[in-house]
């Protein structure tokens, strides 16, 4: 059986679409099954509802912490039989227990560790990319761990910087970099993880 995956989201939900396109196509070996969604909210509900995927939305309460929060997200995911859980634009803190150590991978839009860590999501990479004035950034998967963008690295591709660049400049070209790089990634992982 192939391993199932969840998809957890919180904007779009194009890099999730487009893992359920890979998987769909046979790039990647794996049934996506559930995506969590952290707010209703993301425009990527709809388009992930339309391909034909459960989505459950799991908002976060004012009064509760982020253990409760992740055990609530990851029971789902759980419940559903899921064996690895892919974060496509997932923007909310995960408490990962021992039992999914090794099994949660997220995308970064940025080098890891130099442009990640608490408040490096979005346009903030892109920013801080221009602001530093290297000539290279790119994208990132990693298995994700307590620490914010911290986990073993799966894959990255380097993108370059141009000259007059703005954020959203830097911002297309890597998306676009994600595109390819997310299903590689994932294909390579579940290659090499056994779902448990
Ligand atoms: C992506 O750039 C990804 O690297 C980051 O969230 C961004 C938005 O993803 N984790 P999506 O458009 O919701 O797929």
């Amino acid at each position: 059986m192939k391993p199932r995956i969840a998809l957890f989201i919180s904007g779009t939900g194009g890099n999730a679409l487009n893992l359920v396109k890979a998987c769909r196509e046979g790039r990647v070996g794996a049934d996506p099954i559930l995506a969590v969604a952290s707010t209703p909210k993301a425009a990527g509900i709809e388009k992930l509802r339309d391909a034909g995927l459960v989505v459950a939305t799991v908002e976060r309460a004012k009064d509760t912490d982020d253990a409760t929060y992740s055990r609530l997200c990851l029971g789902l995911a759980e419940a559903a039989g899921a064996d690895v859980i892919c974060l496509a634009g997932w923007l909310r803190r995960l408490v990962v227990p021992e039992r999914w150590e090794g099994r949660i991978l997220n995308i970064h839009p940025g080098l890891l560790p130099a442009f990640g860590g608490p408040g490096m999501y979005g346009m903030h990479v892109h920013r801080a990319v221009l602001a530093a004035g290297v000539s290279e950034s790119g994208c990132t998967v990693h298995c994700v761990d307590n620490e914010y963008d911290h986990g073993r690295e799966v894959a990255v591709v380097r993108v370059p910087v141009l000259p007059g660049d703005r954020p959203e400049d830097l911002q297309r070209r890597i998306y676009a970099a994600e595109m390819d790089l997310y299903p590689k990634a994932l294909a390579a992982f579940l290659e090499g993880a056994t779902p448990g």
